[in-house]
């Protein structure tokens, strides 16, 4: 049981597709915080995930910083947890061309974000874009987690990780641990503003379809009026109206109340109402973090330093895995003289 405490390891990573939005802080990025002295917490930035479609170089590079400053500012905390770029540790690369060896094309192929992806960039379904699922494999099998936080759309790329840890060990005795997902709270799924049915997406082309987690009050307060609702004009959860039950969504998630508690709260409001005090909250819980962030944007060497100091700490565990594992496929070690 080498280095491993009481406490079980959880890994999650976020792509630096784009900034962070109030549904990747709701969904994700606030669990990570909260997860943090239960947990053995490693969190990663999968700046090479994000290659898998079209990106341009140095908007990534700055994307890459500044998602890493926000999970600082939203409370990820180096002393307590590893946060790290996924490009800093040459381990992720490493695995994934050995668990390719282990992970059947049609397994690859039937994954319904390869599908998805396939269908909106159909003039660059590049190798990358199928095999994605295998780097997801090797990210979270290098760190033996045990838990893995994880939105509804990732499920199946988590399930191929069991398939594919489970399938190793099989041939070459107990290597990887085979994680379990790890279900946030209900409720915590974040839709569009503007199309209520979607996930809210930080790299959705209608900017008033989602509040960026650095988006300026005012904005904030814009987007909120903007929000697609219905004709109805009653404040509460119905399938039929997926913008207002959205909206009670992200106003429950923010105060802690109960849906039914916001319904009752805004009985015989109007939209307009409810809308503003929804921006209202969101601004408050969006104030703090913004500041912090301007604060870790504003030192560059620091920032470098603590990307550093995370790449370490991953790296450490991450080859102990790659060892163990070149070793079971039978690659010879090099030894150095
Ligand atoms: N594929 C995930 C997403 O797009 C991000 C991710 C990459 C991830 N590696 C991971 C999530 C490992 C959890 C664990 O959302």
């Amino acid at each position: 049981m080498e280095q491993k405490e009481a406490k079980k390891r959880v890994y999650s990573g976020i792509q630096p597709s784009g900034m962070l939005t109030l549904g990747n802080y709701i969904g994700a990025v606030r669990n990570w915080d909260s997860m943090q002295d239960e947990y053995d917490c490693i969190y990663c930035v999968v700046d090479q995930h994000a290659i898998t479609v079209r990106q341009d170089a140095a908007t990534l590079r700055r994307r890459t910083m500044e998602t890493y400053a926000l999970l600082l500012a939203a409370g990820i905390d180096p002393k307590r947890s590893i946060l790290y770029v996924q490009s800093h540790v040459p381990a992720h690369a490493m695995l994934t061309w050995v668990l390719n060896c282990f992970t059947y094309v049609g397994e690859l192929s039937r994954m319904t974000q390869f599908k998805d992806k396939s269908e909106k960039h159909a003039d660059n379904i590049n190798a990358g874009l199928l095999d994605y699922p295998v780097l997801m494999v090797s990210d979270i099998l290098l760190y033996r987690s045990d838990l893995v936080p994880i939105g509804a759309d990732q499920k199946q790329h988590l399930e191929l990780t069991r398939d594919v840890a489970a399938r190793f060990n099989n041939l070459f005795g107990d290597t990887f641990v085979v994680p379990e997902p790890y279900i946030g709270k209900v409720g915590a799924r974040i839709m569009s503003l503007q199309e209520p049915e979607k996930k809210m997406s930080k790299s959705d082309e209608n900017v008033n379809a989602f509040i960026a987690m650095l988006d300026e009050p005012d904005v904030i307060r814009r987007k909120m009026r903007r929000a697609v609702t219905d004709s109805e004009g009653t404040v509460r959860v119905a399938p039929e109206k997926p913008g207002i039950s959205n909206l009670i969504g992200i106003y429950a998630a923010l105060t802690g109340l109960a849906t039914e508690a916001v319904e009752k709260e805004f009985e015989g409001k109007g939209y307009g109402v409810f809308k503003d005090a929804v921006a209202d909250v969101v601004v408050d819980a969006l104030a703090p973090i913004q500041a912090r962030y301007k604060e870790f944007l504003a030192d560059k060497k620091a920032l470098e330093a603590m990307m550093d100091d995370g790449a370490r700490a991953a790296e450490a565990i991450a080859n102990r895995t790659l060892s163990k594992v070149y070793r079971k496929v039978g690659f010879v070690e090099r030894k150095r003289h």
